[in-house]
């Protein structure tokens, strides 16, 4: 009888620890549950943007502190790109025209992806052939990596690509800077003018 009240003894103990144990383990999953939703809701915006150093299509070297005090509205590309960049540029430029007198608080940049060919002789036609008011941006190779990552941008060559003839394929989204230089918000790259003009009038003041 003994060894049956044991045995009885080391059952209770054992489902006694079973349940202490399965209890506890539902509670540290709920409580990791809550936590992990309380974090997903409080978790700040991912941070987009940054400091830059880079040149001008004119050949100055600036900063993105030259530019305070304005909108900027930055997309990343290359000259050689066939259709995506050529059309977003061509509805900046609308979205400009169409905002008439507000367009005078926007500074558009259009930075280069592809430091290689990109110089700042190559893009300075190439910009002001879309609008006077587009600054195209380049700089070293690295200087232009980071500003990229900063904004999250992915550019990457196709590979096997005559060396002088490469595409590069890379985001497609415009960013609007706030003149005090914080990131303010994507503005869809894929509109037209009109509709460009609309996004961008809800931002600025
Ligand atoms: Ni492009």
């Amino acid at each position: 009888m003994k060894t049956g009240h044991a045995a009885r003894r080391r059952q209770r103990d054992r489902r006694g620890f079973i349940l202490v144990t399965t209890l506890g383990a539902a509670l540290l999953l709920l409580t990791s549950g809550y936590m992990w939703l309380a974090g997903v809701n409080q978790a700040p915006r991912p941070a987009v943007g940054g400091p830059f150093a880079l040149t001008q299509d004119d050949g100055r070297p600036v900063t993105d502190q030259s530019f305070r005090g304005k909108y900027l509205l930055i997309y990343f590309g290359y000259t050689a790109c066939r259709d995506v960049c050529p059309l977003t540029l061509a509805s900046v430029t609308e979205a400009l025209d169409v905002l008439g007198a507000k367009a005078d608080a926007v500074q558009p940049l259009f930075i280069t992806v592809d430091p290689q060919r990109d110089t700042a002789a190559v893009m300075h036609p190439y910009v002001a052939a879309f609008t006077p008011r587009l600054i195209g941006l380049t700089g070293a190779p690295e200087a232009l990596r980071r500003v990229a990552r900063e904004y999250r941008v992915s550019a990457v060559q196709h590979a096997g690509d005559d060396p002088a003839r490469y595409l590069i394929d890379h985001s497609s989204v415009l960013y609007l800077v706030g003149p005090d230089g914080r990131y303010l918000a994507p503005i869809r790259a894929d509109s037209t003018g009109t509709a460009m003009a609309q996004d961008l009038a809800r931002y600025l003041s």
